[in-house]
C-alpha cells in the first residue's frame, strides 16, 4: 500500500488509449445506440439512490477496458488504501489526507503520528453539537441575553466555498438562523453584510485553517471593530468563535481558547467542510442534518474504497474525464445541476478540482508531458440553457458536461418538476443526437427550400458527450454522497496524472506580491516591480 510514482504516459494502457483514440475519431454515438441495444444499460450504474448514465459518451467497451487498465497500471487501489489509512500522501507538505476519517462510521483505529485520531474527531463533533444546539434553541445567547438571529461565517477558499455551497444547497432544511458569508477582502463585501445586522444578535464564526490568511483576518478585525461600537469588550467572547488549527494565532487575535473549534492539518482546506469548518452548516440546518451529510459522504467513501473499478462511480467519472482531457485535447468541462439549490456547486468544484489538479510538475519533480486538470465551470439548468448552451451545441470546442438532477422536487410541485426534468433530458439528448441538414429540411418540400441559406445555421453536429447523474432526492445525505463522489474523482485523476493533489503552492506567489505591493503603495518609485505594475500603482495612488 503506497502512493506510487508512475508516469501514466509510459504505461501500455496510455499508449493503447492513444491509438484507440485515433480509431474512435469517427465514432458516432447515435449510430452506436442503434447498433448496440444494450448500450444504455451497459454504461450505467446504480448505487444507493444515485443513477449514473454514462452511455452518452464517446466510448465503447474497449475504451472502458483500456481506461480501467490504466487505473490498474497507476496502482489506484494501492493509492486509495494509502489515503484512507493515513499515509503521508501529501508529501510536499508532509501530511496525511484524512477528510474521510471525519465521516467514517468504522471504529477501526486511524493512526496519525502513532495516535488514533477517531476519539479527537468525536470530541470535536460533540462540541459542535452542543454549541449548535445551544445557539439554535436560544440557550446560548448574545451579550444582552437575546437569542442569536444571524451567523456570519468569515473565511475564504475552503473555509468559505464548501460551507457556503452546502448551506445554500440545504436551504430546504434550514432553521430560523440567517447565515451570511464574508470572504472577499473587498470592504464593500463586509460592510454590505454588516449593514443590516444587529450586533446584539449576531454570531461571528471566523474560519481559517492557518489563521494567517489576509482576507479573513482583515474581515474579522473589521467585524470586531463594528461589533465593539455597540458592545463592551467582554462581550466579544459571546459573539466570536473560531475554527482553526492555529490555536496560538487565534488566541492572540483575541478569541478565547474555549471558543475555538479545532481542526487538524490532515484535512485540506478544500476538503474541510466535514470538519469543524462545517460549523456554519451545523448552525444553519442543525446538527442531525450535518451528521446525515457526513453519513452520505461516508457511504460514498465505502463505495469508492470497496467497489471494483468497473462499477465504481468516482473511478468511472475520473476515467471519462481523463479520456477527454488526455485523448481528445479537452480543456474545459461543464457541470450543470438541474436544481437551483446547487447554484454554487460549480463554484465550489472549481477550487476542489483546479486547486488540486491544476499542476504541471509530477511526483518526480519533473514537468508533465500531458494535460492535467481541465477548467471546470457551470451554472444550474434551465438558466444555463438560456445563457451559454448555444456554445455547447454549436461551438467549435468539445465540452463534456455532467448533468445532475433529482427525481423528486422538495416542494412537490409536479408540473414544475416535469418541465425541469424534461429540459434536463432534452439537453443531453440534443447534444448527442444533434440535427442533420435533412432533418432541418424535413418539414419543407421543393428545391427552393433546399436552397434556404439559413439551413447550415440550424444544423447541430451532435455527438457531444454528457454524463447524467440522477439522484432520488436532494437531502443532507445525498448531498454528502454527491460531494464525496467528486472529491474521489479528483483524487483518482491526481493518481492518474502522477501529481500531488493536496498541496497548493500555486496560490502563494500572488499572496506574496500582494503583501509587497501593499507596503510599496507609499513609495512606488523606490520599489521593485515591473514597469506595468509600477505604472498601475502610481495611477491608483495619484
Ligand atoms: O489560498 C488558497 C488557500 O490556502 C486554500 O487552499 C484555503 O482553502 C484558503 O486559502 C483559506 O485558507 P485558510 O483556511 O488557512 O484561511
Amino acid at each position: 500500500m503506497s502512493l506510487y510514482n508512475i508516469d501514466p504516459s509510459l504505461t501500455s494502457s496510455w499508449r493503447a488509449l492513444e491509438s484507440h483514440a485515433a480509431e474512435m475519431s469517427s465514432f458516432d454515438l447515435k449510430s452506436d445506440f442503434i447498433q448496440n441495444p444494450s448500450r444504455a444499460k451497459a454504461f450505467s450504474l446504480e448505487w444507493d439512490g444515485m443513477f449514473l448514465d454514462y452511455s452518452k459518451n464517446l466510448i465503447n467497451e474497449k475504451t472502458k477496458s483500456l481506461l480501467l487498465g490504466l487505473l490498474d497500471e497507476v496502482k489506484l487501489k494501492e493509492a486509495i488504501e494509502a489515503q484512507f489509512s493515513g499515509e503521508i500522501i501529501n508529501r510536499t507538505e508532509g501530511r496525511a489526507v484524512l477528510h474521510t476519517a471525519l465521516r467514517t462510521d468504522s471504529k477501526d483505529e486511524i493512526l496519525v503520528d502513532g495516535q488514533n485520531i477517531l476519539p479527537e474527531i468525536e470530541g470535536v463533533k460533540a462540541k459542535i453539537k452542543s454549541f449548535t444546539d445551544g445557539v439554535i434553541s436560544g440557550q446560548t445567547a448574545g451579550f444582552t441575553g437575546k437569542a442569536f438571529t444571524d451567523v456570519v461565517n468569515i473565511g475564504i477558499g475552503g473555509s468559505d466555498l464548501g460551507p457556503s455551497m452546502v448551506v445554500d444547497a440545504l436551504g430546504f432544511y434550514r432553521n430560523h438562523l440567517r447565515v451570511h458569508f464574508i470572504s472577499n477582502v473587498d470592504g464593500d463585501h463586509v460592510f454590505q453584510t454588516l449593514k443590516d445586522l444587529n450586533p446584539e444578535t449576531t454570531l461571528f464564526v471566523v474560519v481559517s485553517k492557518t489563521f494567517t490568511t489576509q482576507e479573513t483576518l482583515t474581515n474579522a478585525t473589521t467585524s470586531r471593530q463594528w461589533f465593539l461600537k455597540s458592545a463592551p469588550k467582554e462581550a466579544v467572547s459571546k459573539h466570536f468563535v473560531a475554527v482553526s488549527t492555529n490555536i496560538e494565532k487565534v488566541t492572540s487575535f483575541g478569541i478565547e481558547e474555549n471558543n475555538i473549534f479545532p481542526m487538524n492539518d490532515w484535512v485540506g482546506g478544500r476538503f474541510s467542510l466535514w470538519s469543524a469548518v462545517g460549523l456554519s452548516i451545523a448552525l444553519a440546518v442543525g446538527y442531525d442534518h450535518f451528521q446525515s451529510l457526513l453519513e452520505g459522504a461516508g457511504a460514498m467513501d465505502k463505495h469508492f474504497r470497496t467497489t471494483p473499478f468497473d462499477s465504481n462511480m468516482p473511478a468511472i467519472l475520473a476515467c471519462l474525464s481523463t479520456w477527454y482531457i488526455n485523448f481528445h485535447d479537452v480543456q474545459t468541462e461543464g457541470v450543470i445541476p438541474y436544481s437551483q439549490y446547487l447554484n454554487q456547486f460549480a463554484t465550489y468544484l472549481q477550487q476542489a478540482v483546479m486547486e488540486s489538479n491544476g499542476k504541471y510538475i509530477d511526483r518526480n519533480g519533473k514537468e508533465v508531458t500531458y494535460r492535467t486538470s481541465s477548467v471546470v465551470w457551470g451554472e444550474p439548468g434551465t438558466n444555463a440553457q438560456h445563457a451559454f448552451f448555444q456554445l455547447l451545441h454549436q461551438g467549435t470546442t468539445l465540452i463534456p458536461c455532467d448533468f445532475i438532477g433529482f427525481k423528486e422536487s422538495l416542494y412537490q410541485n409536479q408540473e414544475h418538476q416535469d418541465k425541469l426534468i424534461a429540459n434536463f433530458f432534452a439537453q443531453t439528448e440534443a447534444l448527442m443526437v444533434g440535427k442533420t441538414k435533412e432533418q432541418v429540411l424535413g418539414h419543407k418540400a421543393g428545391i427552393a427550400d433546399a436552397q434556404d441559406s439559413t439551413v447550415p445555421f440550424k444544423v447541430f453536429q451532435g455527438n457531444r458527450p454528457t454524463n447524467t447523474l440522477l439522484i432520488d432526492r436532494l437531502s443532507p445525505r445525498s448531498l454528502g454522497q454527491l460531494i464525496a463522489l467528486y472529491e474521489h474523482k479528483i483524487f483518482v485523476q491526481g493518481v492518474i496524472w502522477n501529481i500531488y493533489s493536496y498541496d497548493q503552492f500555486g496560490v502563494e506567489l500572488g499572496k506574496q506580491l500582494a503583501t509587497s505591493i501593499l507596503s510599496d503603495f507609499e513609495n512606488p518609485e523606490s520599489s521593485v516591480h515591473d514597469a506595468s505594475t509600477l505604472q498601475l500603482m502610481k495611477f491608483y495612488k495619484d
